[in-house]
């Protein structure tokens, strides 16, 4: 017999819509948890989903045999922008294969190790303009380390200068892309009719993929008049075939695609750099510990790619950052045939939802221990992270449809994360600010300001 899932009341028609709040949905999904345990059922706006928030139960739906990543909800209005790119495509479209062969070894980490000098060069650029700006200067890390995330995935994987340390304000794509990105959720949780009816938020929206697929646009253009042999990821779109089938992508899906890494390429990011940054200034110990050990391998020197693999400290501050505050907090799969978790309790039928609360099962005290919303870096040094049981810390999701990018992000968060550490103390503009969420698809910490202080004591050498 299996048990019956636990369901908040809810009103006809909407379901539970109005029991989620807009802003921030994720508190909505902590509350629910406390109060219904480790698994609810929601109905919004007709659409059914399970969310489980505990490893155990999060382990059993990381199996590519009985589920698959379910797109619905604000990424199918993600697909208006990015429609069947990796990260949105359907389980059986076939551009996400050919996409999926022709990119993964451009993705793997020899390729990312070759791409070491051109993150330097841009992490450079944000050392240079916090160390210019002075101490005066009240820093928005989130917005900085946004330009340094769009930059590098930009330059990266499309040989483009974006140039955001260059201007005043934000790169007109950002700002395109954040309300983009908010509007989806939104849009997924409003009746289709009154979508309709809200004329000018629509006429917005289209306005945001326009701008978004303009620099898309741009980008291709320029790689079809300056065609170069450099091995980067557009090249690898534009000229490869797939070993399976001999296609190459359409011009179509390379747009999609192209729009996809630099959206998914850099939201991500930006919010873990950001986040640790939030999480070592509030934990001195956890500084202190990551300044030694930085000093005690780079010195004053620069940063070279060997240092990256003895960084182990800066490596377990990056674990536990993206454990406790996962930037992609929320994935959603389906069940391929009926089938059943929490060890036969729960029943779920085929093609039925389960959205995977990451966030809070990688908070769950049957893994992390009573202390599981403290930020403590050493239960991810080498050793223990790789005795943790399986799944327990699954920021960059699962299987098939895992992230792509990881090895691309972490090399480029731990070269930006040693060398403002190297470089500079930092106070908070605010000492009394506790972290706020902002969310679209993604989370960041909000209102959050710092003061970056060259650092004046002498390295140890
Ligand atoms: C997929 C997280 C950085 C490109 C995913 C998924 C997660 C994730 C959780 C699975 C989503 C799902 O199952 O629905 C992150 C985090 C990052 C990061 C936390 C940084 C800290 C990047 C970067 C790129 C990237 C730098 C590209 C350069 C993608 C793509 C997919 C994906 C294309 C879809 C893969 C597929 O379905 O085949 N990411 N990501 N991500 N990510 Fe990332």
């Amino acid at each position: 017999m299996t048990a019956l899932i636990p369901t908040p009341p809810s009103i006809p028609f909407l379901g539970h819509v109005t029991s989620i709040e807009k802003e921030v949905p994720l508190r909505s999904f902590r509350l629910l948890s406390e109060q219904y345990g480790e698994i609810f059922q929601l109905n919004l706006l007709g659409r059914r989903s399970v969310v489980i928030s505990t490893v155990a139960l999060m382990n059993e739906c990381s199996d590519d045999k009985k589920f698959s990543k379910s797109v619905v909800g604000p990424l199918v209005q993600v697909r208006n922008a990015v429609g069947d790119g990796l990260f949105t495509a359907y389980k059986d479209e076939p551009n996400w294969g050919v996409a999926h062969r022709l990119l993964m070894p451009a993705f793997g980490t020899a390729a990312i190790r070759d791409m070491f000098p051109d993150m330097l060069d841009l992490a450079e650029q944000l050392v240079l303009k916090w160390d210019r700006f002075g101490p005066q200067h009240k820093i928005d890390p989130a917005e900085d380390f946004t330009r340094l995330t769009l930059d590098t995935i930009a330059l990266c994987s499309m040989s483009h200068r974006l140039n955001s340390f260059y201007r005043e304000n934000s790169h007109p794509f950002v700002q395109s892309m954040v309300d983009f990105l908010i509007e989806c959720n939104l849009r997924a949780n409003r009746p289709t009719i009154v979508n309709s009816m809200m004329v000018g938020t629509t006429a917005k929206y289209e306005q945001d993929i326009k701008t978004m697929a303009e620099l898309a646009d741009e980008i291709i253009a320029d790689r079809r008049k300056n065609q170069t042999d450099k091995k980067d990821l557009l090249n690898t779109m534009m000229y490869q075939k797939d070993p399976k089938t001999g296609e190459t992508l359409s011009d179509e899906n390379i747009r999609y695609n192209l729009l996809t890494f630099l959206i998914a390429g850099h939201e991500t990011t930006s919010g873990l750099l950001t986040f640790c940054l939030y999480y070592i200034m509030k934990n001195p110990e956890a500084m202190r510990k990551a300044r030694e050990e930085v000093d005690e391998i780079l010195g004053d020197q620069t940063l070279q790619m060997g240092d990256l693999s003895k960084l182990k400290y800066i490596n377990a501050i990056m674990r536990e950052t993206i454990r406790l505050s996962p930037t992609a907090p929320l994935r959603v799969v389906s069940a391929i045939e009926d089938t059943t978790i929490g060890g036969g309790k729960y029943f779920i039928p085929k093609g039925g939802a389960v959205v995977i609360n990451t966030i809070t099962a990688q908070r769950d005290p049957a893994v992390w221990g009573e202390d599981s919303n403290d930020f403590r870096p050493e239960r991810m040094l080498e050793g223990k992270f790789e005795a943790l049981p399986p799944n327990a810390w699954q920021p960059f999701g699962f299987g098939l449809r895992a992230c792509i990018g990881r090895p691309f992000a972490w090399q480029e968060a731990q070269i930006a994360l040693a060398m403002i550490i190297q470089k500079f103390d930092f106070v908070l503009d605010d000492p009394s600010y506790e972290l706020e969420i902002k969310q679209s698809l993604t989370i960041k910490p909000a209102h959050f300001y710092v003061h970056a202080l060259p650092r004046t004591r002498k390295l140890r050498l």
